[in-house]
Parts: C-alpha cells; sequence; structure tokens
C-alpha cells in the first residue's frame, strides 16, 4: 500500500532557535519512520524579507545539516531545496488565479509582517501562503505537521485545494494540518507570553541551536520568571511553565513529573538547571552539524538525489493540473 504523505518546510532564514527544533523538526523524527515525507528548506519563502544572498546560501546548508544531525534520514525522507525544484513557482502561479486578494490580506501572518516591513510591502509577501499551498499540494499531501502559527496557512492551502477541484475536476488531495501537543509554543525567554522568534531583537529572548554552552546557560539565568517561588505550571506563571515545558522537551519528562523534581527548589538553581539540560542535549547536535557542513560532497549529494525526488514526484501533480486547467502541452 501506498505509504501516506507528510509535507513540511522550514525557511532558512536566521538560526533556528530551540523553539523550531522542539516545536517542527524533532516531532518529524517519528514521522519519518511511517509516512512518505517530504521536507523542504523553503528558500524561495524567505526572499519575501529583505535578505543578504550570500547568507541565504550559507544558511541554507547550515539548515540541511542541522536537519540531518537531528536525525532527520535523507534515506527515509525526501529532504530538498525548494528552489531546486523549479513545479512549486510552477503550480504558485497557476494557483494564483484560485487564490483572491482578500483572502490574502486577511492573514495574520501578512498583516504582521506588512507592519514590520512597512517599507517592503512586496507582491512575494502577499503571496507567500499562495506558494505554501503549492509546496503542500505539488506532492498530493495527507498531513503537514506545523507550528500552531502556520495552521491559517494550511487552511488556506486545504481551501485552494478544495476550490480548484470544485473548479477543474478533482486534481488535488486536500490535506490536513497536524499540530504537536508537546511543546507547541516555546515562548520568549524575555516575555514568555510571546513565540520564541528568530528574529527577535532581544539575543537573550531566544536560544539559538549554535548557541555555546556558556551563551545557553547565560540566557536561561537572564530568563524572567514570575512572582512567588514555586515550580509549577500554571496559568499565572508564563515564564516558570516556559521553562518547565523547555525541560520536558528536552528531558522527555511529563509535567507532573518535572514539577515533582524541582520541588523545594530555587527559581536560580532551577534556572540553571533548565540551562544545562539544553546545553547537554545540544552538544552532540552542534558537533554532528559541524561535522556534515564540512563533508561538502555528502551534503550536495543528499540534495541532489532530494531535488530529483521531488521533482519526480512534482511533476506528476503539476502535469495533470496543466492537463486540468487547459495549458497547451504538446501534441
Ligand atoms: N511558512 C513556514 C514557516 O515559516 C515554512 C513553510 C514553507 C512550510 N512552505 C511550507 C511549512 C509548507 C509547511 C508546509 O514555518
Amino acid at each position: 500500500m501506498e505509504r501516506n504523505v507528510v509535507y513540511s518546510a522550514v525557511q532558512p532564514s536566521g538560526i533556528p532557535t530551540i523553539g523550531n527544533y522542539i516545536g517542527s523538526v524533532r516531532n518529524w523524527l517519528a514521522l519519518q519512520e511511517e509516512y512518505a515525507c517530504y521536507f523542504a528548506m523553503a528558500n524561495m519563502h524567505a526572499i519575501t524579507v529583505r535578505h543578504d544572498p550570500a547568507l541565504l546560501r550559507r544558511r541554507t546548508l547550515e539548515l540541511c545539516a542541522l536537519y540531518i544531525a537531528c536525525g532527520i534520514d535523507p534515506e527515509k525522507c525526501t529532504l530538498y531545496v525548494q528552489s531546486q525544484v523549479p513545479q512549486h513557482a510552477e503550480l504558485c502561479w497557476t494557483l494564483n488565479s484560485v487564490a483572491y486578494v482578500g483572502e490574502m490580506e486577511r492573514m495574520t501572518q501578512f498583516k504582521d509582517k506588512s507592519r514590520k516591513h512597512e517599507d517592503n510591502i512586496n507582491m512575494g509577501l502577499m503571496d507567500y501562503p499562495v506558494l505554501m499551498a503549492a509546496d503542500i499540494l505539488l506532492y498530493q499531501t495527507d498531513l503537514v505537521p506545523v507550528g500552531q502559527d502556520q495552521t491559517q496557512h494550511v487552511e488556506i492551502a486545504r481551501d485552494i485545494a478544495i476550490r480548484f477541484n470544485n473548479r477543474y475536476g478533482e486534481t488535488f488531495r486536500v490535506p490536513k494540518t497536524l499540530v504537536y501537543k508537546q511543546g507547541a509554543k516555546i515562548c520568549s525567554l524575555q516575555d514568555p507570553t510571546k513565540k520564541m522568534s528568530k528574529s527577535d531583537e532581544n539575543p537573550n529572548a531566544c536560544v539559538f541551536m549554535t548557541d555555546d554552552r556558556d551563551t545557553i546557560i547565560r540566557k536561561f539565568k537572564r530568563a524572567v520568571t514570575d512572582s512567588g517561588s514555586e515550580i509549577n505550571f500554571s496559568e499565572d506563571k508564563p515564564g516558570i511553565s516556559n521553562l518547565l515545558s523547555i525541560y520536558c522537551a528536552f528531558k522527555n519528562r511529563t509535567a507532573e513529573e518535572a514539577e515533582r523534581e524541582f520541588e523545594g527548589m530555587g527559581y536560580g538553581d532551577f534556572k540553571l538547571c533548565v540551562g544545562e539540560t539544553v546545553a547537554d542535549a545540544l552538544a552532540p547536535v552542534q558537533a554532528e552539524q559541524t561535522r556534515i557542513l564540512a563533508d561538502k560532497e555528502y551534503l550536495s549529494g543528499v540534495l541532489a538525489r532530494g531535488a530529483e525526488q521531488a521533482f519526480r514526484a512534482a511533476r506528476k501533480t503539476l502535469d495533470k493540473v496543466y492537463r486540468k486547467i487547459g495549458f497547451y502541452r504538446g501534441e
């Protein structure tokens, strides 16, 4: 029987944080055992805000090496760079005629980014969700694992698929969102009511996957906590709850187990303990990422194979789309 298809991607902009790791990549590990997985470096999405070309190229490889270091196995899934598969842009263009301007203008992320980049509200920024729909629909995807902030985009991809199917006949499988349970949202260490973001202006707000041990521990020591002295999950303790979530994710503990472990401990020692836990967990991943990055031949081989596999699957869907929509394809 054909395996169900899982699709997800991360933009190679900035350095991934432990929030990205827990929130996405780590959840992919179990999925690759069971599904036909496509994981992409979404570099075409990354140019919708101002960027440095040399840095984008470097970050793309770093992200790929990080995926592999985290345990994503290129033998089990298709790991590729989005721009190497031209069907993404081609399907995006086709879907542009099915997506409405009004629905794009209403997207939360578009509104946020428009506010943040007032001087650069480009067409690509608005079209971002359509390109994402193209990513997903090209592979006849069943499941899209994403963090909470991307669920609206998957909804739009579903709407676009349904609309296209209704208009032109059954073409796309309609994907479902898979929102992770544990650690779906890791928050800023400086403002635990906000999601941890790699583009945060305050460098103490997030822990990058490449931070060294001292930096990690320093950031945790500076993490904001709440009033009171008890270490437990609680609505009115966003800071402590966030630190506990991070601890649970890295140590594979349940909430109750973690609360019991820290019973009677002061906030200072607790923060140090979480910092050390994260530093210990990241050390082997970082060493492996460095090793892989140095092996240029291996890395380019992985990406060439990934692009080829993705290309084959994407071409099949795009052929169908072009047939349905009435594009001349030679006789
Ligand atoms: N927009 C996603 C993010 O910023 C990345 C992404 C691009 C993606 N294409 C995708 C995620 C397709 C899931 C499916 O996190």
